[in-house]
Formats: C-alpha cells, structure tokens, sequence
C-alpha cells in the first residue's frame, strides 16, 4: 500500500487523471493479501478440490483467502479471521467441529443450487446465514439436460466409439436409437431447472409431463405446453424418457428404486441432473442388464466418480459425466459473482442475495 500512494504522488505532477485513476484502482483493487480484507476460507486453491483457479485474483480483490489447511494448522491464529466459507464443489465440508472453531463466521456462501451437503439447522442455530446460487446454475444444467437425453436417445457416445474403431469397415444400417421428437418426457422436479427442461422439450416437439411437490401455475404450465402429473407412478408409465432435476432430500432419496425402474417402460431412457442418491444405484444397474429399461445418461452417482469397478462403467447403454451441469466457463463465473455479493453483504450487514431461508419445520423456504 505504501508504494502505492508514494507512485500516486508522483503521478499527481504527471497528470491528475492520472492519480484520479490510481485513485479509483486502489479503491476498487486493494492489495493481494491485504490483512485488513475480510478473511474467507476456502478448501484449496489448487488441485481437483481446490475452488477455481481462474477466479483466484477476483477473489482476493475482495478477501483474505485461507486454505483448509493453513486453517488446520493453525486454527487459533486462523480461526478468528474467517467470517465466511466459501463452498466451491461441495467442499470444504461444514462439521459441527468447524463451526465451533470459526467465532467470527457470518456466512457460509455455497456454489450451486443443491443444499444437500450443508446441516441448515445446524448452521442456523450457530446464528450463521447460508446463501447458493440458484440462477446461475440453472440454464448450463438444464442444457446438460438435454445433452444427456439426446447423447442418449441417439447413442452419440457409442457412435462415437464405433465412427471411430480401428476396425469398423462399414456402418450398419441396424444401427438406431430412439426418436426424441414427438416423444413424452417427464420431467421429475419443476423447479427453475426442471422448467427450463421443458422450455428446451418443447422446441423438440416433445410431450412433457411433469411431477412436483407444488404445480405450477396455468400460465406457466401452458407456456412451456407442460401437464402435471399428481401421480409420481403415472408419469413414470407414461414416459419415454424420465428426468430427475429434483433436489435431494430425505424426502426424496431413492426416489426411483427397483418398483418406480419398474413402471418405466422397457424403452424408456433414465436422466439424472440432480443427485446420485436420487436413484437406487443397484436397482438400476439390475434394470439396465435385464431390459426392464433401455438406458440412463448420468450427470451424478454415488459416489463421485463412482469405483473403477463398478458395474454402471461396463454398460453400453449408460452415458455419464462427471457432474458438469454448472460447469461452463460463464455459469463458474457468475457463481463465484454471485457468492462474492453474497458474502460482502452478510459482512456489510446487507439485504444477502439468494440467501437460504429454512420454514418452520427445517424445510427450504
Ligand atoms: C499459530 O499462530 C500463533 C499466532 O500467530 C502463533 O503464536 C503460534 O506459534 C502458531 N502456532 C503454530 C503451531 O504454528
Ligand atoms: C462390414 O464389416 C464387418 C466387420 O466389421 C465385416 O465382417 C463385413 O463383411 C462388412 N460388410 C460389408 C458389406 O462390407
Ligand atoms: C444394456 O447394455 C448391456 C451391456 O452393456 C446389455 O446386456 C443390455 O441388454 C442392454 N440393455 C438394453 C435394454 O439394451
């Protein structure tokens, strides 16, 4: 900071601009590390755990940044300085034990929309306030969505690994998948990204039925040409394609097990955007080998990434990613904007943007 404003000084017999400029930069960018930048914690900042390089310099803008480790370390000279937890990838994990240890913690800002991995009424009751990031996660997941179900549908992966063979001579007229257009998809789950599934089915020509806890308004189900099904089993028998974009809940944990796999028809293709937990795992991989149902696309599993060994790695008919609803250059980016405003103003005593408001009964307002 020092040499900063002597290189102000200076400037100020170049050009006032100049210094009006400086100015503004020292007020917008303080130093890297500057002590007197609210302390976050934050899980690493490298690695595969660790939160995003490319938003490091961004962050420590506006925070002092301190790793899970420089915390573990030392966690009387660490813990009194973190007021927030910055929640990149589900991590670092929120332990009773943590929260003990962080006596001037505010906020804890989670990336994302899930809320699964977080103990709300934990938290709530230790007088910290949680806020995630919903919108901006909810466009690039409802497109994997959509990827899922089509690299499904018209089993892009296994085309891809057949275009490509040493020892492919001539492609077979045999070789087909399922027609997406004009087919029914229900969707389980309408909240913003089951929404914006349907927004994206409906230019595909699809029939889409939907499943949740609350319907939806007329208007908003007539936009999207969108029927509700009260019915979880009724939707299940009725669809061609099934899309769990549904939060995990212990409501809903292991929605779909070996009866729901059951109701599907054997042609129709399993999708899940949401949680691997939705899902009985060992339920499906039974279904996808007997034909009760013709295929799954995976975004999430349980766990992640799931054994080298495990049966739903050897199935033709299974495509997976690996948990990349949200990760698009631009969604990461927002989040991380999204977290920053968030955190800045629990700290400035604020208004918090999408913070996490818990009913009555421990439920998500
Ligand atoms: C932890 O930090 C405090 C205060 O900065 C220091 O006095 C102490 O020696 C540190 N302990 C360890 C184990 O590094
Ligand atoms: C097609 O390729 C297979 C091997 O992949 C070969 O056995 C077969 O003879 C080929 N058929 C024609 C019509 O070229
Ligand atoms: C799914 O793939 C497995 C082998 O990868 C196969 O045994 C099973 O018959 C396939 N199911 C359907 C419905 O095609």
């Amino acid at each position: 900071m020092r040499t900063e404003t002597r290189v102000g000084h200076l400037a100020l017999w170049i050009s006032p601009i100049c210094v009006l400029l400086h100015t503004l930069c020292i007020f917008k960018e303080p130093a890297m590390g500057d002590q007197d930048l609210p302390g976050v914690l934050v899980s690493g900042l490298e690695g595969p755990h660790g939160i995003c390089e490319d938003h490091i310099g961004d962050l420590q803008k506006h925070f002092t940044l301190i790793t899970l480790q420089e915390f573990l370390e030392n966690n009387t000279r660490f813990g009194p300085k973190v007021q927030a937890v910055y929640i990149w990838g589900g991590k670092p994990a929120v332990t009773q034990e943590l929260l003990q240890s962080l006596p001037s913690l505010k906020i804890i800002a989670s990336a994302g929309a899930g809320l699964d991995h977080l103990d709300l009424k934990l938290i709530a009751s230790c007088g910290v306030k949680v806020a995630n990031t919903p919108q901006a996660v909810s466009s690039p997941t409802a497109d994997m969505g959509m990827a899922l179900l089509l690299a499904a549908a018209r089993r892009v992966v296994e085309g891809h690994r057949l275009a490509i063979a040493p020892d492919t001579e001539n492609f077979s007229t045999n070789w087909m998948g399922q027609e997406v257009t004009g087919a029914t998809l229900g969707i389980i789950g309408m909240g913003s990204i089951g929404y914006k599934i349907a927004q994206r089915a409906r230019a595909f020509e699809m029939k889409i039925l939907y499943h949740n806890r609350k319907r939806r308004k007329l208007e908003e189900e007539e936009a999207v040409g969108a029927t509700y099904c009260e019915s979880l089993d009724d939707l299940l028998q009725r669809s061609d394609f099934v899309l769990l974009a549904v939060s995990l809940t212990p409501q809903t944990q292991r929605l779909i097990g070996k009866r729901e796999l059951n109701l599907m028809k054997p042609t129709a293709i399993l999708v899940n955007i949401g949680r691997g937990l939705l899902v009985d795992q060992d339920a499906l991989v039974q279904a996808l080998q007997t034909g009760v149902i013709k295929g799954a696309a995976l975004d999430v599993t349980h766990p992640e990434p799931l054994p080298r060994d495990h049966p739903l790695l050897k199935l033709e008919n299974v495509t997976l990613t690996p948990h990349a609803g949200s990760a698009t250059h631009q969604a990461r980016r927002q989040m991380m904007e999204n977290l920053v405003a968030s955190i800045l103003a629990s700290l400035h005593g604020l208004p918090i943007p999408n913070e996490v408001r818990l009913n009555w009964d421990n439920s998500v307002a």
